[in-house]
């Protein structure tokens, strides 16, 4: 009888662990009513930056809104995760917030390479109309299906071509020379494969230092990360090709999200909608007051592309559209060719 006692007890208390009682249930509030909440939000590049800023607004915000009961901590500069272990560190927990570009989420969403398509948005408008159509309702769907949610998405703008060698003007110029491309997307090593350049997959962590020390001889990014960086200091020839965009999702754990007291969370999100609009007014003003410092500079010979340069571009680039259909998909190419057709 006593054994049968205590084999009783035994399972009761292994069930009582195993469904998760007496400790924080994952899916429900996680966090007490007076519980302070710490948030660490990582993210790669420099404070100086549109992303730089807007996470340090969003803080400052929340802090404020909060009366210091949300906490957002923010680890610029791939001082906490660099790319590649971003998406790892928000699934486990470590931080809880992170803001890539849209690109290296390719690897493990391979539709977000539309994004990536050269030459395939007019202008910022053009991308916040994709991401508020039927392009974004596509992706953030596969990112809740990993158990991710999406935020907010920012600006960083349109990227620029840089180098160390030679003005780079027609498709011609760029054979023989080596280009660095954020990692995970096939579709920017394709970019310059086309363009008869050798792309190199490398983190941006190790940009400035790969330029400098010409391992590598060009990159491509937007003007606000060249400045903030300083890359324009080791890489004389910058041609305006304004060719692709680049853009942020602002990331959470879904699980996480769902955790946190409801009050909490529509004050991060309309905090968040907030700083979205204030964000991307500064990546234009940023990209704008950075193309001032360069020119002053004098460091850099700046090229800006004619329109009959941009055509031979077009031309070589546009394969790539019908090359990554099986990937990205028909439907999302063909709203990306919708958006480019209607004004
Ligand atoms: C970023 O803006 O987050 C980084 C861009 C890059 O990797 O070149």
């Amino acid at each position: 009888m006593k054994n049968r006692l205590a084999l009783i007890l035994c399972i009761s208390l292994l069930l009582f662990a195993v469904s998760g009682c007496g400790k924080r249930v994952e899916d429900k509030e996680q966090f007490s009513p007076d519980e302070k909440i710490v948030l660490k939000f990582s993210h790669v590049t420099a404070e100086n930056t549109p992303k730089g800023l807007a996470a340090e607004r969003f803080a400052e915000l929340v802090k404020e809104r909060t009366r210091g009961r949300v906490e957002v901590q923010v680890f610029p500069n791939s001082t906490l995760y660099k790319d590649g272990e971003e998406i790892e560190a928000l699934k486990s927990g470590a931080v809880q917030m992170i803001a890539p570009a849209t690109s290296k989420l390719s690897g493990v969403f391979p539709l977000w390479q539309v994004f990536d398509l050269p030459y395939a948005f007019a202008d910022e408008s053009k991308v916040h109309q994709a991401m508020d159509g039927y392009i974004g309702s596509r992706l953030f769907e596969g990112l809740r299906q990993n158990n991710l949610h999406a935020l907010a998405f920012w600006d960083s703008g349109f990227k620029v071509m840089t180098n160390n060698q030679k003005p780079v003007v027609h498709p011609d110029d760029f054979a023989g020379l080596s280009f660095r491309v954020m990692i995970n997307s096939q579709v920017l090593k394709k970019q310059f494969e086309k363009l008869g350049a050798k792309p190199v997959e490398g983190s941006f962590d190790d940009l400035y230092r790969a330029l400098e020390s010409r391992t590598i001889d060009g990159e491509e990014n937007t003007i606000s990360n060249i400045c903030s960086k300083n890359l324009f200091k080791v890489q004389p020839y910058i041609t305006v090709s304004n060719h692709g965009y680049m853009g942020y999702v602002v990331l959470t754990d879904e699980k996480y999200w769902n955790g946190l007291p409801e009050d909490i969370r529509g004050l991060l999100e309309s905090t968040l909608a907030e700083v979205t609009e204030w964000e991307r007014q500064q990546a234009l003003r940023m990209n704008r007051e950075g193309m001032q410092t360069i020119t002053a500079s004098g460091a850099v010979q700046l090229h800006y592309l004619t329109d009959d340069e941009k055509s031979e571009w077009i031309q070589v680039l546009k394969p790539l559209y019908q090359e990554f259909e099986y990937i990205i998909g028909p439907d999302l190419i063909e709203s990306v060719e919708e958006l480019k057709n209607n004004n």
